[in-house]
Parts: structure tokens; sequence; C-alpha cells
């Protein structure tokens, strides 16, 4: 069945984001129709509307969500009508030379759905990050679906579909936090403040939380930071030289993605230390740095695209650690909003009022 479905859309860059009917075709081979019941308002969201991520207006946006399978096209065997799944924008293929290497977290020819979301008069829709959940129902590759428990509620479960999950394997996964590591992480909102969740749950023994806002910094301790620097008062590696026996933290992550938060991560960790980039840079940033630090400093410099996880073996596990007590998820969940509110959420994301809103649907 074709479903006409309430839906939140960007139309140009800059504009406020509106209400507007979207049309979501049936499932074809290998798509899914899921009934959304639960988004988080992510920055990227935010980033699609300032036409910061691409110009192909208009948006449908929100990509952190959960829900249950309504339908599914020929074709699908992993999922069925009545499964309760968060969306993932990494449905890996199996076939391109990162899957066929065995580095599937790295797959550079994810699936999306091959047909269109479209308004009423036909115009196509940009699914952000190739979901567009901030809607009844969307229309999605079954591969996109990742079963989970559903003892953790929607509001919950949906966190890792994006932000949360980013910032969680950025410390796990792309910085191979350890036991006894030291940690600093600059930027301490939902991306962040995972990231410092995260290294708390693999065993950093330090960690250090940089923002420039005392209210993240008090939630970045309540996940586990046991320092914390407001980095408008304080030289900022400096302070994180300090705090770690004067050499740097193993491993810095950059949660902010702009260029001063990145030298300073950069110069922030100790010698062969890890950098970790999982805040969005905008397109017109550069750095410049003396070749030789890049060289004298060693040790490695990454990016960390959604937290190099691999929805498939990290969302049943995180969310199953969660249900054991030993991963705050819900601590996340700063407020519950409806679809007609996505706007004041972002006015609070870009003010610091909030870790995540997340949007519920009826
Ligand atoms: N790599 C990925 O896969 C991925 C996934 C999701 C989000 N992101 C990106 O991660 C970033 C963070 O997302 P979020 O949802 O946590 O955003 P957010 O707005 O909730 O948090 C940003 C935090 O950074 C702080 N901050 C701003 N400037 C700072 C500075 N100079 N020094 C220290 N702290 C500073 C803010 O006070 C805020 O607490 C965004 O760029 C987002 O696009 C990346
Ligand atoms: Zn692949
Ligand atoms: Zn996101």
């Amino acid at each position: 069945m074709v479903h006409s479905v309430q839906g939140v859309i960007a139309r140009s860059a800059g504009a406020p984001v509106e209400l507007a009917t979207v049309i979501v075709p049936n499932p074809g081979p290998g798509e899914a129709v899921v009934r959304i019941q639960a988004c988080g308002v992510c920055h990227t969201d935010l980033h699609y509307r300032e036409g910061g991520i691409s110009q192909d207006f208009p948006f449908l946006l929100g990509h952190e969500a959960a829900g249950i399978v309504e339908e599914i096209g020929a074709g699908v065997t992993d999922i069925q009508p009545g499964d309760y799944v968060v969306l993932n924008w990494r449905a890996v293929c199996g076939q391109c030379r990162a899957c066929l290497r065995g580095r599937p977290h790295l797959c550079f020819a994810t699936h999306n759905a091959a047909q269109k979301m479209h308004l009423e008069d036909g115009t196509p829709l940009s699914p952000a990050l190739g979901i567009g959940a901030f809607v009844e129902k969307t229309l999605v590759h079954a591969g996109q679906c990742t079963k989970v428990s559903p003892l953790a509620t929607p509001a919950v479960a949906g966190l890792l579909g994006c932000g949360v999950m980013a910032g969680l394997g950025a410390a796990i996964n792309t910085g191979s936090v350890t036991r006894g590591d030291s940690v600093a992480v600059i930027g301490c909102g939902g991306v962040g403040a995972a990231a410092i969740a995260g290294s708390s749950l693999a065993g950093a023994t330090r960690i250090v939380a940089v923002d420039i806002d005392d209210r993240k910094l008090h939630i970045a301790r309540e996940f586990g930071a046991t320092h914390t620097v407001n980095a408008k008062e304080c030289d900022v590696v400096e302070s994180i030289r300090e705090m770690t026996n004067g050499f740097g933290a193993d491993v810095v992550i950059d949660a902010v993605g702009t260029p001063q938060t990145w030298t300073q991560a950069f110069y922030a960790r100790d010698l062969a230390g890890t950098v970790v980039l999982v805040g969005v840079p905008m397109p017109d940033q550069r750095i410049d740095l003396p070749l030789l630090d890049v060289f004298g400093r060693g040790g490695s410099l990454k990016s960390s695209w959604y937290g190099d996880c691999l929805p498939s073996r990290d969302f049943p596990m995180l969310i199953d650690l969660y249900l054991q007590g030993r991963l705050p998820l819900d601590r996340f969940v700063t407020e519950e909003i409806a679809l007609d509110s996505i706007e004041d959420a972002f006015s609070k994301m870009h003010a610091g009022d909030v870790l995540r809103s997340v949007v519920l649907l009826p």
C-alpha cells in the first residue's frame, strides 16, 4: 500500500523546517517500510538544514530512529513485519573492496532504498543519511533495519542509529580505548558524551571532558569524566597535559570538528597517541600544521565515520549492555517532543540546553 504520512522537511538552506505530507511507496525488492516510533534530533540534521552537507533539497530530515517493520518487499528474509528495529545508515553490501577484505564496517557501497519518497506534487525527497525518519513511516533498504531487544524503549534504542553510536564507537572502535588509557574528549554534546561513556565502558582510568558550557561538563561527569576543562576559561592543551601527568592523553577525541578543536586534539595527546575526529567539519575549513610536528609526535590521526560501527554486531550488544545497567543510554534523552517541535529542538541544541531531544510518534 502507498502511504501518505506527515513528515518534517527542509526546503532550502537556512529556512525553518516544515511539516509536509510525504508519499511513501510500496517497498520494492530488498526494501522495507518502517513505522517510526522515536527519532532523535542530531546536529547532522541541522547541518543538512543549513546546506552544509549537500544541496539536494528538499530533505526529509531525521535519521536516529527506532520503529516497527510494517511491510517488506520481495526477497527480504532477515526481517519481517512486526520486528522491532533500529535504523542504520550502514547497510553493508558484502561485495565492495572493504567488505571483501573483511572490513564491512568500512563498506564503501552501503545500501539505501532504491525508490524515492516524495511530496504530493511529485517532488522527490532526499532522506537525511539515506533514512529520513522525522516521519510517521519511512522507506529504507531492509539492511538498514537492525533488530534489537524490545525491552529497550524506542527513544533509547533509536539513539544508537547515529550520534550515540558515533561517539561510543569513536572511543571503542576507532580510538581502540582500552583499560588504563587516558582519554580527552573535546565537545560534550550527544556525540562527545557518548565518547566519554564508551571510554569509561572500555576501562579508561582518566577521562578529561572539554566543553565551553559548564552544564555539558556537569553531564560529562555523570557519563564517567574524571576531569573537566572549560575551554572558554583555560588553555585546553595545557589543561589536558596537566591532567595527564604532563604528557597528554593516549587518545583525544574531537567531537566538535573545527580546525581549532582538531589542532587542540593534535597537541593534547601524548607522543604516539591517537587523535579521533568524529565531529563533522564545514566544507571551507582548513588546517595548517608544521609537517615535522605530524612526524615528530608519531601516533595516528584517524577519522571516525559512524563510530566505525557494524550495526549487526554493535546495536544488539550495546542494547544488552544498557539492559544490564552497564551503559546509561537513557541519560542521553533530555526531552521527548512532538514532530512539530523540531525547530525548537534545533534552537535548544544551539543554545546547549539539550543532549538529545527525541521526537516520539504516536
Ligand atoms: N562522524 C560521525 O559519524 C558523526 C555522527 C553523528 C554526529 N556527528 C557530528 O558530531 C558533532 C557533534 O554532534 P552533537 O550531536 O554532539 O552536537 P551538539 O551540538 O549536541 O554538541 C556539540 C558540543 O560541542 C561544544 N562545543 C562547541 N564549540 C566548542 C569548542 N570550541 N570547544 C569545546 N566544546 C565546544 C558545545 O558546547 C556542545 O556541547 C557534529 O559535528 C555532528 O555533525 C558525527
Ligand atoms: Zn561493502
Ligand atoms: Zn546523526
